[in-house]
């Protein structure tokens, strides 16, 4: 597509852009030269000390994405056949396939359309006897309906609850950090979120008596870390698990950028204040939506996202914001409807406002060194593009 007259020669803005932020240089560096490149490592140790430290978590798994960790938390639970688990419509789609790939159903939940969240109404009309897992997803960073969710189960003690915090760490709700309030948590390293390190993650612990088999199934199967502990002579083959340990050179990386988590989330507080004090006052005549932060909630800045009237204006707008080198892009498509959802569902559910909001929502570009002139452009081309869309 031909560059708008004007903004040919300026280089296009990317929608999302990782950064060096610390020490990850020297810190991968001291990892390779250490010779424990593998996972078990020191720096994996102190990465987990900073997650565990900040979340209150009774134990910290370093693994290889927030995928791999939703799925140890599938096999912790023992989930099967006959087993139902709940997870929203409106995410990614590891976040449901982690727990249809253990053998359990899927049943999915609808969203309110504020925090875009799990809907605790709609979910309260899905829990039978089967239900032994429910998912959240605290989307772009921003609390779900925690009070909402804990009224709705508060009489089903034996639901495990599950928080896939791939967009929330740093986020809280009613001050109590993203993360600490299912039995288990999982986070993302990836090269797209907050803290990154390529491709990483971690499942956080809160119920002590997860910790010791949860640990043979990161280890393989086997009993390395009683080992480890001195608890046992030598290690054996347990149990099911699988290989689940990061890299001691990704986490090398990854503790150089959570060793800076005040400095990063300061940055992304920042444009995500200067976006919205762009946008905010002329939403209305624009007839957009910028969503707010509910008071009790603090986000964790991991996107910008406005709502468009139209899935056709929309489409439009994300058309010509790139047309003019503004990467700005959708997100989830509704799994509901989609074929692997539809194959793994237990039953059909109607998610209305997950397709409605999938359809409208766009997302500007977000990463930590986005600098001012930057946001101007990309607060032009979108203005611009909206007001061209809507005279179509
Ligand atoms: C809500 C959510 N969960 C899970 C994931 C998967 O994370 P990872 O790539 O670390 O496996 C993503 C990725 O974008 C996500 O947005």
């Amino acid at each position: 597509m031909a560059e708008a007259a004007g903004t040919a020669d300026l280089p296009r803005i990317p929608f999302n852009r990782a950064a060096v932020e610390g020490r990850e240089l020297e810190y991968v560096q001291e990892a390779i030269e250490s010779g424990h490149t593998a996972s078990g490592g020191a720096f994996a140790a102190r990465a987990a000390d900073l997650l565990a430290q900040y979340s209150g978590a009774t134990e910290v798994l370093l693994t290889t994405s927030c995928t791999s960790a939703l799925e140890l938390s599938a096999m912790v639970l023992d989930l099967g056949p006959g087993d139902t688990v709940i997870v929203p419509s409106f995410t990614f789609t590891t976040t449901a396939l982690a727990y249809a790939r253990q053998g359990a159903r899927l049943v999915f939940c609808d969203i309110e359309p504020h925090t875009l969240g799990i809907d605790p109404d709609h979910l309260a009309t899905l829990l039978d006897e089967t239900v032994r897992a429910v998912v959240l997803v605290h989307y772009a960073g921003v609390a779900c309906d925690i009070e909402g969710v804990r009224r709705v189960l508060a009489d089903r003690p034996d639901i495990a609850l599950i928080e896939d915090n791939a967009h929330g760490l740093y986020g809280t709700w009613h001050g109590e950090p993203l993360g600490s309030f299912g039995r288990f948590a999982a986070q993302s390293f990836h090269e797209t979120k907050n803290f990154v390190c390529g491709e990483g993650g971690a499942l956080l612990l809160n119920e002590a008596r997860d910790v010791d088999r949860a640990r043979v199934l990161y280890d393989k199967g086997t009993n390395r870390r009683a080992f480890l502990l001195g608890q046992v002579d030598k290690y054996t083959w347990k149990d099911t698990g699988s290989s689940f340990g990061i890299a001691d050179v990704l986490a090398a990386y990854l503790l150089g950028q959570l060793e800076q988590h005040d400095v990063i989330q300061a940055k992304r507080r920042a444009v995500h204040e200067a976006y919205a004090r762009a946008l905010v006052p002329v939403a209305a005549e624009h007839g957009f939506e910028v969503p707010t932060v509910p008071t009790d909630r603090v986000s964790a800045y991991h996107m910008f996202y406005v709502l468009l009237p139209t899935r056709e204006q929309r489409n439009a707008v994300l058309e010509s914001m790139r047309a003019v080198g503004v990467t700005a892009t959708f997100h989830y498509v509704p799994l509901h409807n989609s074929d692997a959802g539809i194959s793994f569902a237990a039953r059909a559910t109607e998610c209305p406002v997950t397709e409605d909001i999938s359809g409208r929502l766009l997302r500007l570009p977000f990463f930590n060194s986005l600098t001012a002139a930057d946001m101007d452009r990309v607060v032009t081309a979108f203005l611009t593009s909206v007001t061209a869309s809507a005279m179509v």
